[in-house]
């Protein structure tokens, strides 16, 4: 049983996140009332700060190893403290647009059941923005040259709207409800890695939030993998709104920003060096490929076991590999009837130069034409093949075009003055 005390910001920051879930999360009060049909035995959602036990008082990593955590934000040098913030606003920032985005679909959930599911995701995501700023406001010494960067934080933080967010993954359109549960299979596994690393974190308050949102984010994680299943499962029945591609290709919107919620692959060494992390952004990056690549083939040994319902899992584990090795039938699975993990190189928009805005597809060829990376008006047809039609169609991709057109500029224009 996890060990923590629960306790509640001031009145002013409580009420004005209070108000933002008015505003953004109405249907809160539709969870409560129907908390015990689905998640009976429970305990009740509750708009607190959960405080749990850090592994241990002593910073583990880094320049401060052995040394006691940071209890005080003005122990922290100017450097250490604007990254903690940083990281505290991303933290936030993610729980807040999050819910912003499932509200979208919300309605368009495929049973009661799912909706309920999300909507205690949305719940606990607010308690997780909630707890970030219980961490900015518990201590007084939130402050820099006169400035009261904690207050300066939590009114950033309320007042940013969809589309506002510091991350990709939380500024994009969700367009039905196969966004809600991909989503929460693949983006918020990447949440539940950045809290287990910082776990270690050196400044203490936000090492005692780590636990007890960790535990929470282990329900998203499972519903968001439960439910993508089971539309896999259905799809391949002919039942259910959606196909197998538009699951693969709901796969292939989402994963790529998940990869690069990690920050950039060549760094992460600060996060080392203050002990706000305990792998670098290649290293968790790494890890969390590999646990997609599980997830895929969890859907897909479901999927061997609906043409062949008396196989045992171990040997439909098998059939699986056989299939995407091969690319052949096997105990009645053709290639198409599995889904595939995107490679890691496929529709990138941050990390290393020979990826971001480069034609790569997403079993990781580059498309070339005349010798050189294709030009993105080829990059763009091939894309309506490899993502969601609504998605096609979004303002977001329309922005993407956009800049998939101007970093095809600057490269013409970096070779071109290569040439002279
Ligand atoms: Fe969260
Ligand atoms: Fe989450």
């Amino acid at each position: 049983m996890a060990l923590f005390t629960t306790t509640t910001i001031r009145d002013r920051y409580h009420n004005a996140i209070v108000d933002w879930q008015e505003r953004n999360f109405p249907e809160l009060s539709i969870l409560s009332s129907g908390w015990d049909k689905y998640f009976k035995g429970q305990r009740p959602f509750e708009l607190v700060a959960k405080v749990g036990e850090p592994p241990s008082n002593v910073i583990e990593f880094g320049r401060y190893a052995g040394q006691e955590r940071f209890g005080r934000a003005d122990l922290m040098d100017d450097e250490m403290f604007y990254k903690a913030r940083a990281i505290i606003t991303a933290q936030c920032s993610t729980e807040l647009g999050s819910i912003q985005q499932h509200r979208m679909s919300l309605e368009r959930h495929v049973s009661d059941e799912a909706k309920y599911a999300i909507m205690r995701i949305m719940a606990e995501e607010l308690r997780h923005a909630y707890q970030m700023l219980w961490v900015l406001d518990q201590d007084a010494t939130w402050n820099r040259q006169g400035e009261d960067i904690a207050k300066e934080t939590i009114e950033e933080l309320l007042s940013m709207e969809h589309g506002e967010h510091v991350l990709d993954a939380f500024n994009l359109d969700f367009n039905n409800f196969l966004d809600n549960v991909v989503f929460a299979a693949i983006i918020d596994m990447v949440g539940k890695y950045q809290l287990d690393m910082q776990r270690a974190f050196s400044y203490a308050p936000m090492a005692c939030s780590m636990g007890p949102m960790y535990l929470e984010e282990g329900f998203h994680l499972g519903s968001g993998k439960r439910f993508t299943k089971e539309i896999a499962v259905q799809a391949v029945q002919g039942q259910g709104d959606y196909s197998l591609d538009d699951v693969q290709r709901a796969i292939n919107k989402w994963l790529p920003r998940g990869l690069e919620m990690f920050g950039h692959e060549d760094g992460g060494q600060s996060n080392l060096t203050y002990s706000f992390k305990t792998k670098t952004n290649l290293q968790a990056q790494t890890e969390y490929y590999a646990e997609v690549a599980d997830l895929v083939h969890y859907i897909n040994t479901h999927i061997v076991r609906v043409f062949n319902p008396d196989m045992k899992v171990p040997e439909a584990r098998q059939v699986v590999d056989r299939v995407i090795e091969e690319r052949n039938t096997h105990a009645g699975v053709r290639y198409e009837d599995l889904v595939k993990l995107p490679s890691r190189s496929f529709f990138r928009w941050r990390g290393k130069d020979e990826h971001i805005y480069q034609p790569f597809t997403v079993t990781g060829e580059l498309l070339t034409h005349d010798g050189k990376p294709a030009p993105s008006e080829h990059y763009l047809n091939y894309l309506k093949t490899a993502l969601p039609e609504p998605f096609l169609r979004s303002a977001d991709f329309e922005a993407y075009k956009e800049r998939l057109f101007e970093a095809q500029k600057k490269r013409e224009q970096r070779a071109h003055a290569a040439q002279v």
